[in-house]
Protein backbone atom coordinates (compact mmCIF):
# COMPACT_ATOMS: atom_id res chain seq x y z
CA UNK A 1 0.00 0.00 0.00
CA UNK A 2 1.77 3.69 -0.78
CA UNK A 3 2.51 5.94 1.73
CA UNK A 4 0.34 7.91 -0.09
CA UNK A 5 -3.52 8.75 0.48
CA UNK A 6 -3.56 9.29 -3.28
CA UNK A 7 -2.89 7.11 -6.37
CA UNK A 8 -0.48 9.42 -8.76
CA UNK A 9 3.20 9.74 -8.90
CA UNK A 10 5.42 12.90 -9.21
CA UNK A 11 3.89 16.21 -7.65
CA UNK A 12 0.43 15.52 -6.29
CA UNK A 13 -2.40 17.39 -8.88
CA UNK A 14 -4.45 20.05 -7.45
CA UNK A 15 -7.61 18.37 -8.00
CA UNK A 16 -7.23 14.95 -6.12
CA UNK A 17 -7.76 17.30 -2.93
CA UNK A 18 -11.33 17.35 -4.37
CA UNK A 19 -10.95 13.95 -5.02
CA UNK A 20 -9.74 13.15 -1.36
CA UNK A 21 -12.23 15.07 0.48
CA UNK A 22 -14.90 13.04 -2.10
CA UNK A 23 -13.66 9.99 -0.73
CA UNK A 24 -13.40 10.79 2.83
CA UNK A 25 -10.17 10.61 2.93
CA UNK A 26 -8.09 13.01 5.53
CA UNK A 27 -5.58 15.18 4.07
CA UNK A 28 -2.38 15.64 5.80
CA UNK A 29 -0.43 19.33 5.98
CA UNK A 30 2.37 20.74 8.18
CA UNK A 31 4.14 23.68 7.93
CA UNK A 32 8.26 23.53 6.96
CA UNK A 33 10.95 26.16 6.43
CA UNK A 34 13.69 24.47 5.43
CA UNK A 35 15.05 22.18 2.72
CA UNK A 36 15.36 19.13 5.40
CA UNK A 37 12.39 19.89 7.02
CA UNK A 38 10.56 20.15 3.75
CA UNK A 39 11.94 16.61 2.88
CA UNK A 40 11.31 15.19 5.79
CA UNK A 41 7.47 16.36 5.38
CA UNK A 42 7.39 14.73 1.91
CA UNK A 43 9.38 11.42 3.53
CA UNK A 44 6.46 11.17 5.73
CA UNK A 45 3.55 11.10 2.85
CA UNK A 46 2.12 14.68 4.15
CA UNK A 47 -0.12 15.86 0.84
CA UNK A 48 -0.06 19.59 1.50
CA UNK A 49 3.37 21.71 3.01
CA UNK A 50 2.52 25.02 4.25
CA UNK A 51 5.34 27.77 4.23
CA UNK A 52 3.66 29.56 6.74
CA UNK A 53 4.44 33.26 7.91
CA UNK A 54 4.15 31.75 11.20
CA UNK A 55 7.89 31.32 10.65
CA UNK A 56 8.57 35.13 12.04
CA UNK A 57 7.78 33.52 15.82
CA UNK A 58 8.92 29.82 15.36
CA UNK A 59 12.22 30.51 12.77
CA UNK A 60 12.60 34.26 13.80
CA UNK A 61 11.81 35.19 17.29
CA UNK A 62 9.65 37.37 16.69
CA UNK A 63 6.44 37.76 18.69
CA UNK A 64 3.89 37.73 16.25
CA UNK A 65 3.43 36.85 12.46
CA UNK A 66 3.45 40.65 11.38
CA UNK A 67 6.65 41.30 11.11
CA UNK A 68 7.28 38.62 8.26
CA UNK A 69 8.34 39.80 5.05
CA UNK A 70 8.10 38.86 1.76
CA UNK A 71 12.22 38.41 1.15
CA UNK A 72 12.06 35.98 4.01
CA UNK A 73 9.14 33.88 2.62
CA UNK A 74 10.64 33.75 -0.50
CA UNK A 75 14.01 32.60 1.09
CA UNK A 76 12.27 29.97 3.16
CA UNK A 77 10.15 28.99 0.34
CA UNK A 78 12.63 28.25 -1.94
CA UNK A 79 14.53 26.29 0.65
CA UNK A 80 11.22 24.10 0.98
CA UNK A 81 10.54 23.68 -2.71
CA UNK A 82 13.86 22.34 -3.10
CA UNK A 83 13.22 19.60 -0.34
CA UNK A 84 9.55 18.65 -0.58
CA UNK A 85 8.81 17.35 -4.20
CA UNK A 86 5.58 15.15 -3.97
CA UNK A 87 3.09 17.59 -1.95
CA UNK A 88 1.81 20.94 -2.54
CA UNK A 89 4.07 23.79 -1.55
CA UNK A 90 1.67 26.40 -0.27
CA UNK A 91 3.78 29.90 0.50
CA UNK A 92 1.37 32.03 3.24
CA UNK A 93 1.65 35.62 1.67
CA UNK A 94 2.69 37.66 4.71
CA UNK A 95 1.21 40.76 6.23
CA UNK A 96 1.23 43.97 3.83
CA UNK A 97 1.98 41.55 0.71
CA UNK A 98 -1.60 41.47 -0.30
CA UNK A 99 -3.50 44.35 1.95
CA UNK A 100 -3.09 47.05 -0.30
CA UNK A 101 -4.42 46.21 -3.64
CA UNK A 102 -5.55 43.50 -6.06
CA UNK A 103 -2.04 44.21 -8.14
CA UNK A 104 -0.12 44.15 -5.25
CA UNK A 105 -1.05 40.66 -4.05
CA UNK A 106 -1.04 39.11 -8.11
CA UNK A 107 2.53 40.57 -8.38
CA UNK A 108 3.83 38.89 -4.79
CA UNK A 109 1.38 35.55 -5.35
CA UNK A 110 3.39 35.75 -9.25
CA UNK A 111 6.86 36.24 -7.04
CA UNK A 112 6.21 32.49 -5.10
CA UNK A 113 5.44 30.68 -7.91
CA UNK A 114 8.23 31.86 -10.39
CA UNK A 115 11.05 33.14 -7.93
CA UNK A 116 10.17 30.00 -5.16
CA UNK A 117 8.71 27.05 -6.73
CA UNK A 118 5.50 27.52 -4.58
CA UNK A 119 2.40 25.23 -6.21
CA UNK A 120 0.05 27.82 -4.68
CA UNK A 121 -0.27 30.86 -1.82
CA UNK A 122 -2.18 31.31 1.16
CA UNK A 123 -4.00 34.37 2.20
CA UNK A 124 -5.51 35.35 5.52
CA UNK A 125 -9.07 36.33 6.28
CA UNK A 126 -12.29 37.08 3.77
CA UNK A 127 -14.40 40.76 3.22
CA UNK A 128 -11.42 42.44 1.34
CA UNK A 129 -9.48 39.33 0.89
CA UNK A 130 -12.25 38.10 -1.80
CA UNK A 131 -10.73 40.78 -4.83
CA UNK A 132 -7.43 39.59 -3.73
CA UNK A 133 -8.62 35.96 -4.49
CA UNK A 134 -10.15 36.32 -7.26
CA UNK A 135 -7.51 38.33 -9.05
CA UNK A 136 -4.75 36.14 -8.16
CA UNK A 137 -7.27 32.63 -8.98
CA UNK A 138 -7.00 34.72 -12.29
CA UNK A 139 -3.92 34.88 -13.12
CA UNK A 140 -3.35 31.51 -12.93
CA UNK A 141 -2.25 31.05 -8.65
CA UNK A 142 -3.88 28.41 -6.87
CA UNK A 143 -5.25 30.50 -3.25
CA UNK A 144 -6.01 28.39 -0.09
CA UNK A 145 -8.09 30.59 2.36
CA UNK A 146 -7.77 31.10 6.24
CA UNK A 147 -10.79 32.58 8.56
CA UNK A 148 -11.46 31.48 12.07
CA UNK A 149 -8.39 33.09 13.78
CA UNK A 150 -6.21 34.75 12.02
CA UNK A 151 -3.08 35.97 13.83
CA UNK A 152 -2.36 38.55 11.36
CA UNK A 153 -5.38 40.58 12.29
CA UNK A 154 -5.04 38.57 15.98
CA UNK A 155 -5.00 42.53 17.76
CA UNK A 156 -8.18 43.21 15.74
CA UNK A 157 -9.75 39.92 16.86
CA UNK A 158 -8.83 40.63 20.54
CA UNK A 159 -5.92 38.09 20.39
CA UNK A 160 -5.29 34.92 19.99
CA UNK A 161 -8.39 33.55 20.73
CA UNK A 162 -11.40 30.91 19.24
CA UNK A 163 -13.40 32.58 16.72
CA UNK A 164 -16.89 32.10 15.65
CA UNK A 165 -17.96 31.07 19.26
CA UNK A 166 -21.54 32.71 19.19
CA UNK A 167 -24.39 32.18 16.66
CA UNK A 168 -23.82 35.76 15.21
CA UNK A 169 -20.16 35.23 14.66
CA UNK A 170 -20.37 31.70 13.62
CA UNK A 171 -22.74 32.69 11.30
CA UNK A 172 -20.33 35.20 9.66
CA UNK A 173 -17.57 32.57 9.57
CA UNK A 174 -20.13 30.17 7.71
CA UNK A 175 -21.11 32.93 5.12
CA UNK A 176 -17.01 34.05 4.72
CA UNK A 177 -15.97 30.01 4.05
CA UNK A 178 -18.49 30.20 1.18
CA UNK A 179 -17.58 33.44 -0.44
CA UNK A 180 -13.95 32.39 -0.48
CA UNK A 181 -14.94 28.80 -2.16
CA UNK A 182 -16.79 31.39 -4.39
CA UNK A 183 -13.87 33.47 -5.37
CA UNK A 184 -11.97 30.16 -5.95
CA UNK A 185 -9.96 29.07 -3.24
CA UNK A 186 -9.42 25.39 -3.53
CA UNK A 187 -9.26 24.78 -0.05
CA UNK A 188 -10.04 26.64 3.56
CA UNK A 189 -8.17 26.58 6.38
CA UNK A 190 -10.40 26.80 9.89
CA UNK A 191 -8.42 27.75 12.73
CA UNK A 192 -9.50 28.09 16.42
CA UNK A 193 -13.25 27.38 15.74
CA UNK A 194 -15.70 25.40 17.48
CA UNK A 195 -15.85 21.63 15.95
CA UNK A 196 -19.44 21.60 15.38
CA UNK A 197 -19.29 25.38 13.12
CA UNK A 198 -15.98 23.88 11.32
CA UNK A 199 -18.14 20.38 10.81
CA UNK A 200 -21.21 22.34 9.47
CA UNK A 201 -18.53 24.57 7.10
CA UNK A 202 -16.89 21.29 5.93
CA UNK A 203 -20.51 19.77 4.89
CA UNK A 204 -21.26 23.23 3.41
CA UNK A 205 -17.91 23.31 0.39
CA UNK A 206 -17.41 21.27 -2.00
CA UNK A 207 -13.77 22.41 -1.68
CA UNK A 208 -11.64 20.58 1.55
CA UNK A 209 -11.25 22.65 5.56
CA UNK A 210 -7.70 22.08 6.48
CA UNK A 211 -8.16 22.55 10.37
CA UNK A 212 -6.21 23.70 13.37
CA UNK A 213 -7.82 23.61 16.73
CA UNK A 214 -11.08 23.57 14.51
CA UNK A 215 -12.40 19.56 15.53
CA UNK A 216 -12.10 16.15 13.17
CA UNK A 217 -14.71 17.28 11.40
CA UNK A 218 -12.39 19.02 8.36
CA UNK A 219 -11.29 17.17 5.57
CA UNK A 220 -7.58 17.82 6.97
CA UNK A 221 -5.33 18.48 9.68
CA UNK A 222 -2.50 21.13 9.71
CA UNK A 223 0.09 21.42 12.70
CA UNK A 224 3.02 23.83 12.94
CA UNK A 225 6.70 21.91 12.85
CA UNK A 226 8.02 23.35 15.63
CA UNK A 227 4.93 22.75 18.04
CA UNK A 228 4.05 19.11 16.58
CA UNK A 229 8.11 18.41 17.41
CA UNK A 230 8.58 19.97 20.79
CA UNK A 231 10.72 22.73 18.71
CA UNK A 232 8.95 25.81 20.96
CA UNK A 233 9.21 27.01 24.11
CA UNK A 234 6.10 28.95 25.79
CA UNK A 235 2.70 27.60 26.37
CA UNK A 236 1.28 25.72 22.85
CA UNK A 237 -2.29 26.55 22.09
CA UNK A 238 -4.71 23.76 23.29
CA UNK A 239 -5.04 22.20 19.35
CA UNK A 240 -1.62 21.28 19.46
CA UNK A 241 -0.60 17.82 20.05
CA UNK A 242 3.22 17.30 20.45
CA UNK A 243 4.83 14.14 18.44
CA UNK A 244 8.38 14.14 19.92
CA UNK A 245 9.97 16.34 21.79
CA UNK A 246 12.79 17.04 19.56
CA UNK A 247 14.05 20.53 21.74
CA UNK A 248 15.08 18.39 24.60
CA UNK A 249 16.83 15.68 22.56
CA UNK A 250 18.76 18.74 20.68
CA UNK A 251 19.81 20.27 24.12
CA UNK A 252 21.08 17.54 25.93
CA UNK A 253 23.11 16.42 22.29
CA UNK A 254 24.48 19.75 22.62
CA UNK A 255 25.34 19.12 26.38
CA UNK A 256 26.73 16.25 25.94
CA UNK A 257 28.95 17.53 22.97
CA UNK A 258 30.14 20.36 25.27
CA UNK A 259 31.28 18.18 27.71
CA UNK A 260 33.23 16.02 25.63
CA UNK A 261 34.64 19.35 23.90
CA UNK A 262 35.71 20.64 27.36
CA UNK A 263 37.19 17.19 28.71
CA UNK A 264 38.92 16.60 25.10
CA UNK A 265 36.86 12.96 24.39
CA UNK A 266 35.98 14.92 21.10
CA UNK A 267 37.57 14.72 18.65
CA UNK A 268 38.86 10.81 18.29
CA UNK A 269 40.95 9.17 15.78
CA UNK A 270 38.15 8.33 13.81
CA UNK A 271 36.80 12.16 13.63
CA UNK A 272 40.50 13.27 12.27
CA UNK A 273 42.58 12.93 8.66
CA UNK A 274 45.79 11.24 8.54
CA UNK A 275 48.97 12.16 6.51
CA UNK A 276 51.68 9.38 5.04
CA UNK A 277 54.36 9.22 7.51
CA UNK A 278 57.18 9.92 4.79
CA UNK A 279 55.07 13.21 3.99
CA UNK A 280 54.82 14.02 8.06
CA UNK A 281 58.40 13.01 8.50
CA UNK A 282 59.42 15.88 5.39
CA UNK A 283 57.15 18.41 6.96
CA UNK A 284 58.75 18.00 10.05
CA UNK A 285 62.42 18.16 8.57
CA UNK A 286 60.88 21.20 6.90
CA UNK A 287 59.53 22.86 10.04
CA UNK A 288 63.07 22.10 11.77
CA UNK A 289 65.38 23.89 9.35
CA UNK A 290 62.93 26.62 9.13
CA UNK A 291 64.32 29.50 11.03
O1 LIG B 1 1.46 30.48 9.40
C1 LIG B 1 1.01 29.35 9.70
O2 LIG B 1 1.74 28.46 10.17
C2 LIG B 1 -0.41 29.11 9.48
C3 LIG B 1 -0.98 27.81 9.97
C4 LIG B 1 -1.14 27.83 11.43
C5 LIG B 1 -2.24 27.47 9.28
O3 LIG B 1 -1.08 29.94 8.95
Amino acid sequence: MSKYASWTHGKLPLPELLELKRRGQKIAMVTAYDFPSGRIADEAGVELVLVGDSAAMVVLGHDSTVPATMEELLLLTRAVTRGAKRPLVIADMPFGSFQVSDDDAVRNAVRFVKEAGADAVKLEGAGPTLSRVQAIVGAGVPVMGHVGLTPQSATMLGGFKAQGRTAEKAERLYEDALALEAAGCFAIVLEAVPAAIASRVTEALQVPTIGIGAGAGCDGQVLVWHDLLGLYEGKAPRFVKRYADLGDAARRALEAYVADVREGRFPEEQHTYAIPDEELDAFEAWLGARV
